[in-house]
């Protein structure tokens, strides 16, 4: 009897031993795991990515990437800000209407500082990267053209604002990604201007 008694109590004994250590196992996993899944999540969603802006010469670029996408960064010189002006009747959304940037880029320069214009390096045509060709009068391009980005696959070309001139196959703007200024020196793509 009393050796029965024993045997179940080491049964209950084994068991309960085996039960606290899974629930051990999976309380020291949880915290593991929750640290893990903001990062996982992020990386899936492509967190936001700091451009260091400080070394950019008028007419330079900077080039970085975003949830896998080219994105730029390029200074506008003085003339190259007065041009985007100019351009306007050409243009096939030249007041940016369509939903191709964040509520503050919808301007002329399509930027919070005109002379730094953020911008997503994908054509809307078929999504090749188009060529920054900010000289104006580029041989490759044409006599007429003003300075902005050309697409040679199938001939887009935009202004430097990113707008689409009429009569090539790209039917929109280029994007312009959520950013925003973390100092004079550096942007950050991904959050919104104002967000925390
Ligand atoms: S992908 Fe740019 S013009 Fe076709």
């Amino acid at each position: 009897m009393s050796d029965e008694i024993d045997q179940s109590r080491r049964h209950f004994l084994t068991v309960a031993t085996v039960v606290a250590g899974a629930v051990g196992a999976v309380m020291a996993a949880v915290p593991f795991v929750s640290s893990m899944e903001p990062s996982a999540r992020a990386k899936a969603l492509g967190g936001p990515v700091d451009i260091d802006v400080s070394k950019i010469e008028p007419g330079g670029q900077v080039k970085a990437k975003w949830r896998g996408k080219p994105t730029w960064v390029v200074q506008r010189g003085p003339e190259a800000i007065a041009g985007l002006a100019k351009v306007d009747p050409s243009l096939r959304d030249p007041a940016s209407k369509e939903d191709q940037q964040p509520k503050y880029c919808q301007n002329e320069h399509r930027s919070i500082k005109p002379e730094l214009f953020v911008v997503v390096g994908i054509c809307t045509h078929l999504g090749c990267s188009p060529l920054y060709k900010p000289e104006p009068h580029d041989p490759e391009v044409g006599l007429d053209w003003p300075g902005g980005f050309f697409c040679p696959c199938h001939g887009s070309k935009y202004d430097l604002a990113g707008r689409v001139f009429k009569g090539v196959p790209a039917p929109l703007n280029l994007q312009v990604p959520p950013y925003k200024f973390m100092s004079d020196a550096v942007i950050r793509v991904g959050e919104d201007q104002g967000a925390a």
